[in-house]
């Protein structure tokens, strides 16, 4: 950049943005898409012209996959605070890397959580250990800090040196905790990631609630310990925000969009970030571009479990493996591990594959996907036929979203799956036109949005630092009710007591009048 360049930039920068200092802070427990993610909001933000600071641990960066996907994004860009945090024993330790955790935690996803608490108590404690980091956050002057809402730490940054704070929730339209995100009516609004849609049967709507208060009580115990923790090292009173974030929240950014999620009230500090992640994809580099130009006119199926699921047991992987050879298309699987048996010629095997440039070739039929929160989005904005397989977490979540809501697939079970099945549904998606029709209805919609989204995320930012804060954005009195004011419970009693009284004396005065009339009947025959 020239001289004049620099100018201009300089010139543009200090009058239409506020320039602030941003800290930003990604659950870090082993490279995935989350983290991709809240990585990318410091990046939208560093290129709107602000100073980002991410805040990591010293082991991420030895994580296999944090170097492909992020390694030649870090250089020269953002300032990153490290804190001190015990290396990763991948066969031991709860984490992304231990191939029979992440497989421990298939079945319920609140099940699943309260199993990975311990994550979240090392989150909390390694960087208010590490006094140094501390130091250097206090001798920073953050002018807002925006941090997936897990990292507790975040909270007690914000409230010690009384720093705004945005909370990112990368699931999309829920949140772990109800008071930050009120779900304002459980029979329609998903209490947490159940794969329902917003009409509910009645079991569903036992369900939906036993999960709202299954979920309350997990977290209960990741603010008790938390706090209990920020209390043991030292932080005062600042340990009262762990739980009561919705007095220090300014925003909460949202993964959502209304063509893929079922409409919901939501509080107007809740912003909806619409995918602002997806990517203007990179052209292919020669070695795909051949790849494609091979697969002719059947052109190309593209397979990403996510990050969790690269490796797979072998009957799953070899499951899979025979339903590819059996298509027609090139697959390009997004894959680790040992060579799956019954690989066909037309599969190749990857272990990084540039996802979105090749979701973005007309030569795609078809994406299968675990429909993690970022591949949904993917599928929605390349407007592809999906086949979704769900592992966990909010997979299943998604998955119906796209099969139930867009109609752009079919969700394939994990359990009872076999190849045959599996090939079928590949092939029922891909010559059914409807699926594609579908898809690009969805797609149009959720193009046709008045400011682009990652604009709206700087703008919503920015909003934050040019006003110290957004607490006119809350509503304290929904969060300050009390179980009776906030369902009525008490008017509704008032209404039953009127009711039981009027009906009462109304009882007393036809009685009186029927024994009137009678004596005077009694009086006249007598
Ligand atoms: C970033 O740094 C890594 C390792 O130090 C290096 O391999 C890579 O080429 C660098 N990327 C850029 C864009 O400078
Ligand atoms: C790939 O496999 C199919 C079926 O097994 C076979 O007909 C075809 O010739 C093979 N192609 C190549 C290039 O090996
Ligand atoms: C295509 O799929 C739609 C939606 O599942 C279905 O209603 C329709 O009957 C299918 N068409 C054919 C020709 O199979």
């Amino acid at each position: 950049m020239d001289f004049t360049g620099l100018l201009l930039s300089v010139i543009l920068c200090s009058s239409l943005c506020e320039c602030g200092n941003i800290l930003v802070v990604p659950v870090d427990f082993g490279y995935n898409s989350r983290m991709r993610n809240t990585i990318n909001i410091g990046r939208i933000m560093m290129n709107a012209g602000h100073e980002v600071t991410l805040l990591l641990s010293d082991q991420i960066e030895h994580d296999a996959l944090f170097k492909l996907g992020e390694t030649n994004n870090m250089n020269k860009t953002f300032n990153v605070l490290h804190f001190k945090k015990p290396p990763v024993d991948p066969s031991k330790d709860i984490n992304t890397l231990n191939q029979d955790h992440v497989v421990s935690l298939i079945g319920d996803a609140v099940d699943a959580f309260d199993t990975v608490l311990p994550i979240y108590f090392d989150l909390i404690s390694h960087p208010l250990k590490d006094k140094t980091v501390w130091k250097k956050i206090a001798s920073a002057k953050f002018d807002l800090i925006i941090s997936d809402e897990l990292m507790m730490v975040s909270r007690i940054i914000a409230a010690t040196f009384n720093i705004p704070l945005i909370l990112y929730e990368n699931w999309g339209p829920m949140s772990f905790d109800a008071n930050l995100v009120q779900r304002f009516n459980l029979a329609y609004v998903s209490a947490y990631v159940e794969p329902y849609s917003d009409i509910l049967s009645f079991s569903e709507r036992v369900f939906n609630v036993w999960d709202y208060f299954k979920l309350q009580n997990v977290n209960r115990k990741l603010f008790s310990k938390s706090f209990e923790i920020c209390k043991e090292l030292d932080y005062g009173d600042a340990c009262d925000y762990i739980e009561n974030a919705d007095k220090i929240a300014s925003l909460v950014f949202m993964n959502r969009n209304d063509a893929l999620h079922y409409p919901l009230p939501l509080m107007p500090h809740v912003i909806s970030v619409e995918g602002f992640f997806l990517e203007n994809p990179k052209p292919l580099d020669r070695h795909y571009a051949n790849i494609i130009e091979k697969a002719g006119k059947h052109g190309i199926i593209v397979v990403s479990f996510g990050s969790m699921f690269r490796r797979l047991w072998p009957e799953l992987r070899t499951t899979f493996a025979k339903a590819f050879a059996a298509m027609p298309q090139t697959v390009i699987w997004s894959y680790e591990g040992p060579t799956p048996e019954g690989l066909g010629n037309n599969t190749i095997l990857s272990k990084w594959i540039p996802q979105e440039s090749l979701l973005n070739q007309p030569a795609t039929k078809l994406f299968v996907t675990h429909c993690g929160a970022s591949s949904s989005f993917q599928a929605l904005h390349y407007a592809l036929p999906v086949i979704g397989v769900p592992f966990f977490w909010d997979q299943p979540f998604y998955c119906q979203k796209l099969s139930h809501r867009v109609k752009s697939g079919q969700t394939v079970s994990l359990e009872g799956i076999t190849s045959k099945k599996f090939q079928r549904a590949m092939k029922e998606v891909i010559e059914n036109k409807t699926y594609k029709a579908n898809a690009e209805r969805a797609a149009a919609i959720y193009h046709d949005q008045p400011i682009p989204p990652k604009d709206k995320l700087v703008y919503w930012a920015e909003y934050v630092i040019r006003h110290k804060g957004a607490p006119h954005l809350r509503s304290q009195a929904a969060n300050e009710l009390n179980f009776f004011q906030y369902y009525l419970l008490d008017i509704i009693a008032l209404v039953c007591c009127v009711c039981i009284i009027i009906g009462t004396v109304l009882v007393i005065i036809v009685k009186k009048v029927i024994c009137f009339i009678f004596s005077n009947q009694k009086v006249k025959y007598d």
